[in-house]
């Protein structure tokens, strides 16, 4: 080792499992004499790029740890006045340690496995519950990807309810124009795609007739003035329509909620609630709703149910609405949503509880309603009588105030030329308002020395109608935890019922669960990423600009494309705004009639649902029994479709594993016809470096930046879908003049860009390739080891599988009774998270085990569904019960263990300690088999009353 340069590859040999000695091992099972030999008979030669990635040599954690800071501090911290959705926000530094940073938080999958997810389930049922006492609605998920998203998402299911008929009758939107400028923009390019109509006026003026479907108000609105909109409510649904109040959580404290003024639904952002702005993202957006509308309500739901034994279990409901199951009939696409920031705002909460966070409230309120008097009383108009946090004022000369307030450092929101928007948070203190105010001193003579601060003051700024009377937040969550010793042990609780990376492999195909490094993540707390409004002028964020340009510079040299928008804060959002580059491309060429998108059967349930979101026809297409797509099929409902083609999803390397051999001329068949090919990234883990969507000749792709770059999931979110594109569909990007926005804010969840920045930055070009190989290396050398006992779904032509594989399980179902979910189950008696389950293929496992892992956790986790197989063997030959036996019981719970009875027809020990590592290092599932159904026909969404939880 030349011990000069080994800095440069200091990162990639921690960020890559196997060492030298153990890839010999590894390529020696498989077959194989060097790596290369491995790639050049698994990936096609015709994709093979030949060229390196222009991806400069790697940094250590050391060097980038300096470089990233340097970039920081070209971020100017203002004090931000601003809005509009986002706040100053403390965010309690016992949630930021103990959540935000630890691994064992943010390192967690979307929690479908619930034995082993009940502490994030509870979380997340706490967020739910907060939601819904906040906004006096009974039905409310687990959060959206922000709040504009939230407020389109209801503008869909409004529209979907009324126009259930092919003849849309109702195809109008009403949207008030005080509402927040991003939260139009968003809902403008949702609703383009069905033809709605969205109308934006007043709502004072406005008749909503029969042609309405819904509207929606701002709550306070984007002014600050919290308007009584009882009347209008009604008038709303005396046409047969729906309403959706857009609204703050902190406000509600005081203000009367939407849910008791009639709203069907409440929408918004709890960033506020102790998530940092991070220069607009991520956050988690907030949907509740009346109960009438619990079939269509987007997104996840968590639920309480019982399990096996009768315990209380919680899991997500209502599955059977969501895309993986109803495709291109599911409520909506959204899959990777905000689940970490959710859960940071429902501690926020329960840290705080209702009484804290009422006197956060009231001290905004009132130093609002002090800003307010002490400008007004020099003569300036204001423009909202009633108000909460936010005020405006007619001004003169915007550019001058601006002027002014920028000099002290000071950023204020600025509706137009002549008014001005002061919002104040939690962070706002008595020298703040000092600032604030000797802001307009300049303009006018103020002396700021004459301002007192009277406790005693009354509120004055919200009308007595429109003041909260319900109580809110009296669940015992919300009333215990508030001293950090107790909210730190709270938090550990939760966090040991969950299985993380800081336990074992999570083996999951398509999610590419790989290590998200400490040295990635550590300046996503710093504050000069994290305080930084997505408002700010451009001369005060130069850091997050440079990071934004060299990020989407190194993502388009890794896809081959020409141009990337940051902006899509999901995968499945990146489908979404990929599709509607691919449409708005073709409107500008005046082809409106290609609508119609191919889409194989084995494709993410996401695509299909994005589909239907762009405004598309969904065609499927075949697979043929090695599981590739149908090429024969696949020419003729091109050809079939030639004049209103507007393109085909396809994900590479496939759903099955497999990099497909016929991909270019798949390319070629869609582009004869007319059509533009989308490749969805999911698998870009076994791509980078090696080959590129551009270079096999795809228009445009997703990248999953929380799977092949490292961001982690979060326990379902947050996640980035950047989209890549050719030249021909750079014009057509969102967010070009705010034009096509499919997120809240410019750059979607930006803060977390940092991460995938600094993976690349410290892999470089040569781990980068690195890490693709490993991730082949680890699947085929799992594939070589299991193959002996299961049967392997596809493989390429050379026998090998790409970054993943699909192990069948259906046979033991006829042969021992046994199904894809009991062997799910059971690896949680091993410690382990079950790889993807029947996706794509119903019955089977879908095993992803990346670059990270090394030869001994590979082996632990082979060695534990060898065990497995040696279970069903026995059930088979009849040495165990068909019935009573450790794969059908599984998981075992400690209760279940340890509880004096124990009538089952194995033993106990071979029940929890099937293999001697567990002795030494068990995790144990908190709850058995939950009951789904139980759980869907009595669907609870908020914590259950206290008396519930006695014992009788
Ligand atoms: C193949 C594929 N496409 C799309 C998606 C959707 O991505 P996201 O969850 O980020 O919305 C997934 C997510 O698992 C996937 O596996």
């Amino acid at each position: 080792m030349n011990i000069l340069e080994s800095q440069s590859k200091e990162f990639r040999n921690r960020h890559i499992g196997p060492g030298e000695k153990e890839t010999k091992q590894l390529l020696k099972t498989i077959g194989f004499d060097s790596i290369e030999a491995l790639m050049d008979k698994t990936v096609p030669p015709h994709i093979r790029m030949q060229e390196a990635l222009n991806v400069p040599v790697a940094m250590s954690e050391n060097e980038y740890l300096r470089h990233i800071k340097t970039v920081s501090l070209k971020n100017k911290i203002f004090s931000n006045y601003i809005g509009q959705g986002y706040y100053g926000t403390i965010v309690p530094s016992v949630i930021l340690g103990n959540v935000f940073e630890s691994p064992g938080w943010f390192t967690q999958y979307t929690p479908y496995q619930a034995q082993i997810s009940q502490g994030r389930l509870e979380t997340l049922l706490n967020f739910q519950t907060m939601v819904s006492d906040l906004t006096a609605l009974p039905l409310t998920n687990a959060s959206l990807l922000d709040e504009a998203t939230a407020a389109a998402e209801a503008m869909l299911m409004f529209y979907n309810m009324k126009n259930r008929q092919d003849a849309v009758e109702r195809p109008k939107f009403f949207v008030d124009a005080q509402t927040f400028p991003q939260t139009i923009d968003v809902i403008k390019t949702r609703a383009t795609p069905f033809k709605i109509e969205v109308v934006i006026g007043d709502y004072k003026a406005i008749q909503i007739d029969e042609t309405f479907f819904g509207a929606l108000v701002q709550y306070p609105n984007n002014i600050g003035s919290v308007e009584d909109y009882r009347a209008f409510n009604d008038a709303v649904h005396s046409a047969g329509a729906y309403v959706v109040m857009a609204t703050d959580l902190l406000a509600l404290t005081l203000i009367t909620p939407p849910g008791e003024l009639g709203a069907d639904v409440a929408v918004g952002s709890a960033q506020r609630f102790g998530v940092p702005l991070g220069f607009g993202g991520p956050h988690a957006g907030f949907f509740a709703a009346k109960d009438d509308f619990k079939r269509n309500i987007p997104g996840r739901i968590i639920g309480v149910s019982v399990d096996a034994n009768g315990n209380r279990a919680l899991r997500m409901a209502l599955q059977t609405r969501e895309q993986h199951i109803k495709r291109e009939k599911a409520t909506s696409n959204i899959c990777t949503a905000q689940a970490l920031l959710a859960n940071m705002a429902a501690m926020y909460t329960v840290y705080h509880g209702p009484d804290g966070l009422n006197a956060i409230a009231h001290r905004v309120a009132l130093f609002t309603q002090i800003v307010a008097e002490q400008i007004r009383d020099r003569g300036f108009e204001l423009l909202s009588e009633n108000y909460f946090d936010t005020i405006t004022f007619k001004i003169n000369d915007a550019e001058k105030l601006k002027e002014i307030a920028e000099r002290h450092e000071m950023n204020f929101y600025f509706p137009s030329e002549r008014s001005i928007t002061v919002s104040l948070d939690e962070t706002t203190t008595r020298s703040d308002v000092l600032n604030i105010v000797s802001v307009f001193n300049s303009v006018k003579d103020i002396d700021t020395t004459a301002i007192t601060f009277d406790n005693e003051t009354d509120l004055e700024n919200i009308p007595g109608s429109l003041q909260r009377t319900s109580a809110f937040l009296l669940h015992p969550v919300f009333n215990q935890y508030h001293s950090e010793t107790e909210m730190k042990r709270y938090l550990k609780i939760l966090e040991n019922k969950d299985l993380s990376l800081t336990h074992s492999m999570i083996a999951l195909g398509s999610c590419t669960m790989k290590l998200n490094a400490a040295a990635e993540l550590i300046p996503v707390s710093w504050t000069h990423f994290n305080k930084i409004h997505p408002f700010a002028p451009a001369t005060q964020t130069e850091g997050y600009n440079y990071i934004i340009k060299d990020l989407e510079k190194l993502l388009c040299d890794i896809t081959g494309f020409a141009a990337c928008s940051l902006q899509p804060n999901s995968g499945a959002q990146g489908e979404f705004a990929g599709l509607l580059s691919i449409k708005r491309y073709f409107e500008s060429k005046n082809e409106f009639r290609r609508n119609v998108i191919l889409i194989p059967i084995s494709a993410h349930g996401t695509n299909p649902a994005s589909a239907v979101m762009a405004g598309c026809k969904v065609v499927v297409t075949k697979c043929d029994e090695q599981g590739n797509i149908d090429i024969e099929d696949l020419k003729l409902q091109a050809e079939k479709n030639k004049d209103s083609l507007a393109g085909l999803m396809v994900t590479y390397p496939s759903t099955h594993g497999v990099f497909e051999e016929g991909i270019k001329e798949i390319c070629k068949i869609i582009h004869d016809n007319g059509g533009l090919v989308y490749m969805d990234g999911a698998n870009m883990n076994a791509q980078v470096g090696l080959t590129s969507p551009g270079y096999i000749g795809a228009d445009v792709c997703h990248l999953n930046l929380h799977k092949t770059f490292a961001i982690p999931h979060g326990g379902g979110g947050p996640g980035v879908g950047p989209i890549c594109v050719n030249e021909k569909l750079a014009p057509f990007l969102p967010g070009k003049n705010n034009e096509g926005m499919v997120s809240a804010a410019q750059y979607g969840s930006a803060s977390i860009l940092l991460i995938s920045y600094a993976y690349i930055k410290m892999l470089g070009e040569n781990g980068l390739k690195k890490a693709t190989e490993y991730a082949i290396l680890n699947a085929n050398y799992m594939k070589a080891r299991l193959k002996k006992y299961f049967k392997i779904l596809f493989t390429g032509k050379e026998g090998t599988c790409a970054h993943e594989f699909i192990v069948d399980l259906r046979p033991f179902k006829t042969s021992a009774g046994i199904e894809a979910e009991d062997v799910a189950k059971r690896l949680m008696d091993y410690g382990f998270h079950a790889p993807t389950l029947s996706f794509p293929v119903a019955g089977t496992i879908m095993i992803e085990p990346t670059e990270s892992e090394n030869k001994a956790e590979l082996d632990r986790f082979c060695n534990a569904l060898i065990s497995i197989y040696e279970e069903i063997k026995s059930i088979e030959n009849g040495e165990a019960d068909k019935e009573d036996n450790v794969l059908k019981n599984a998981p075992h719970t400690i209760k279940i263990i340890t509880a004096d009875e124990w009538n089952h027809a194995y033993s106990r020990s071979h029940a929890a300690f099937p293999l001697p590592y567990l002795k030494e290092n068990k995790f144990w599932p908190s709850v058995s088999r939950v009951n789904n159904t139980y759980g869907d026909r009595n669907l609870v969404c908020t914590c259950e009353p206290v008396e519930s939880y006695m014992v009788v």
